[in-house]
């Protein structure tokens, strides 16, 4: 939807925005220093912990931890969709959004027509060979479910696109524009997907707008994606979900399973519900979809380790919209089992019985936060509360923020009165920022030892965290200090993100804290990112650079370090080469003179 709307429009208008405004006209705030605080508007409160920056551009609360921009305030508070936010927030700002009709529609009516004659000849591909269809028939799928979902096969050949679709340059270009062709290094295109099964993704009319390929046989990537596009955006698509809701007239509840498979073999048996998140996390975008078309959804995850913790996300991103009348739902299946092998193994009708006996969202929260909790003491049923406390703020008032106290307050073994008090018992945001605003533990234990410890520990955190925090909070210095290349090696976490930080924030001469932000809104970093800008900077924006190439200058020296250690214990174990030897001579010169974060930084 947004794809729609062209990106440096958005980071102009995030850009712009004048966030105390636009959250003074709906919310009563008080100057506090530089800053400006409230009651949240997104959770009861009797002492304000909502603060609003306008340096950063951006709102936090400390005490459920909502958080955003001014974008993402509207469509918080006004319960708008992005589209329609953007709209919002522009009038206010007084200008307009670029009409998507005249120039859109333009070019991106014959990317669907592109897109539906590819599907068309992928399935005709599919009539015309043995070995897919044979695969097919193995894995148990029928003729007539493999029609209804379109299914193809892509031949192997680097130019069966091209050669039918893509005689003029123009064609071409569409072909590029609709992910279907790679561009080669030496001129002229080849077919992205090759020796493929292909499930054609479709919107809500129905009209294909990417793909995703399964290998025939072994080999990677298993699955192969467009890419973005114009039409298609990873993290906002529900692979199934147009089928789903022509299979069923009145749609009550959706299954959210991960794969292309588990949809279409559930299909095969009759469980005509299920939409899949084409192997990406659930996103608030996803759920906004899937309560725009029912008011019920069952997540259905693996039940190993990954698959648990993609449920527990699933469930941070469903609380802020757990509004009365819907109902959320966990199905953990067993381990290594995922709904296709399942529903092949036991049938339709056992499947049926583990959705019907799925878990509700209460008990899926409480007994993950309970598992290496000892509700046997005073100390357990304490850290219960206080875990419980920051995930129960994110629900909207009603029956379900009800339901879910009462059912603490029996675990901990609590009146409720007095559980009230406890979980209400107003505090300050500086004394809550270091325990109880933190993003919520995972639930396995292991992770949440994690989490225990960076509670406990230092607040400036690793190096990666430090220069990522400054890119946040002064995204200029990017323009200033470039990063080094070999970054990478210093095995710090964060450093992948850093660098994408790096990169967004030199793409734009203004760019500001918000508009950062705002890229990152589908994304499970985000709340770490938004924890982060919410955090006083220690530096001010004078010695911001300085800053940020001291860090660099760690970071490179970690990873000297790193190469270093490996080297040695190799000169130990196996010998090193003579080119092995002369890296080593280096790096122990760089070591002893002290310079290799100022060479690495400046080059
Ligand atoms: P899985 O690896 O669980 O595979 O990926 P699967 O769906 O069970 O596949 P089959 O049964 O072996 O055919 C789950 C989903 O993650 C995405 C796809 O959407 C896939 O359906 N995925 C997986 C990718 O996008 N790329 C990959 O390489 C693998
Ligand atoms: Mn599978």
């Amino acid at each position: 939807m947004s794809g729609r709307i062209p990106q440096d429009f958005i980071d102009d208008l995030v850009q712009r925005a004048d966030i105390v405004e636009v959250v003074g006209s709906r919310v009563p705030l008080t100057k506090a220093g530089r800053e400006y605080k409230a009651r949240c508007p997104f959770h009861s409160e009797k002492t304000p912990s909502f603060w609003v920056s306008p340096q950063k551009g951006f709102y936090h609360c400390f005490g459920c931890g909502a958080h955003g921009t001014a974008l993402g305030f509207l469509m918080e508070y006004e319960r708008l969709e992005f589209p329609v936010a953007v709209e919002e927030l522009a009038r206010s700002v007084g200008v307009e959004v670029p009409r998507t009709d005249s120039a859109e529609r333009v070019s991106v009516e014959p990317l669907y027509a592109m897109l539906d004659k590819a599907a068309q000849l992928y399935r005709q591909a599919l009539r015309d060979h043995a070995a897919p269809v044979e695969y097919l028939k193995q894995r148990g799928l029928d003729g007539e479910t493999a029609r209804e979902f379109g299914i193809g096969y892509a031949p192997p050949a680097w130019d069966t696109l091209l050669a039918a679709l893509g005689s003029s340059e123009e064609d071409r270009q569409q072909l590029l524009a609709a992910g279907l062709v790679i561009p080669r290094d030496t001129g002229g295109f080849y077919d992205r997907f090759r020796d493929r099964i292909m499930f054609p993704i479709r919107d809500s009319r129905g009209r294909t707008m990417a793909f995703g390929g399964r290998i025939l046989a072994s080999g990677e990537p298993k699955y192969l994606n467009s890419p973005e596009t114009a039409l298609f955006h990873k993290g906002r698509e529900l692979y199934g979900l147009y089928e789903a809701r022509r299979a069923e007239r009145k749609l009550e509840r959706l299954l959210v399973v991960e794969g292309y498979m588990d949809v279409v073999m559930l299909a095969a048996h009759g469980i005509r519900n299920a939409v899949g998140t084409l192997g990406t996390a659930t996103t608030s975008e996803h759920l906004r979809r899937i309560f725009g078309v029912v008011s019920e959804v069952i997540f259905c995850f693996d039940g190993d380790r990954a698959g648990r913790e993609a449920a527990w996300r699933a469930l941070q991103v469903s609380l802020p919209a757990l509004h009365d009348g819907r109902q959320i739902r966990f199905l953990l299946l067993p381990e290594g089992e995922d709904p296709d092998s399942l529903v092949r193994r036991e049938g339709a009708a056992a499947f049926g019985q583990r959705l019907a006996e799925s878990m509700p969202l209460s008990r899926f929260l409480l007994d993950s936060l309970c598992t290496d909790l000892d509700l046997g003491n005073l100390d357990g049923k304490a850290r219960l509360a206080a875990l419980a406390k920051p995930l129960l703020a994110q629900l909207p008032e009603g029956v379900y923020r009800e339901l879910l106290t009462t059912e603490l307050a029996r675990r901990v073994g609590l009146p409720r009165d007095r559980l009230d008090a406890l979980l209400g018992n107003p505090s300050a945001p500086a004394a809550t920022t270091g325990s109880l605003s933190r993003p919520s533990p995972p639930p396995s234990p292991q992770t949440r030892r994690t989490a225990r410890a960076a509670r406990a520990g230092s607040t400036r955190g690793s190096l990666g965290r430090q220069a990522i925090a400054l890119l946040l909070h002064y995204p200029a210095v990017a323009h200033e200090v470039p990063l080094p290349p070999n970054l990478e090696a210093s095995g710090q976490r964060g450093v992948e993100l850093l660098r994408e930080l790096h990169t967004l924030a030199s793409s734009r001469p203004d760019i500001s804290p918000p508009v950062l932000l705002e890229r990152f809104r589908d994304r499970p970093e985000l709340p770490h990112l938004a924890q982060l800008l919410a955090e006083e900077s220690l530096v001010g924006e004078d010695g911001a650079a300085e800053e940020f190439r001291g860090c660099l200058g760690r970071l490179l020296s970690a990873a000297t370090q790193q190469e270093l250690a490996t080297l040695l214990q190799k000169a130990g174990q196996e010998g090193l080469s003579p080119e092995e030897r002369q890296r080593l001579a280096t790096l122990q010169r760089t070591v002893v003179a002290g310079t290799a974060g100022r060479n690495g930084t400046t080059t």
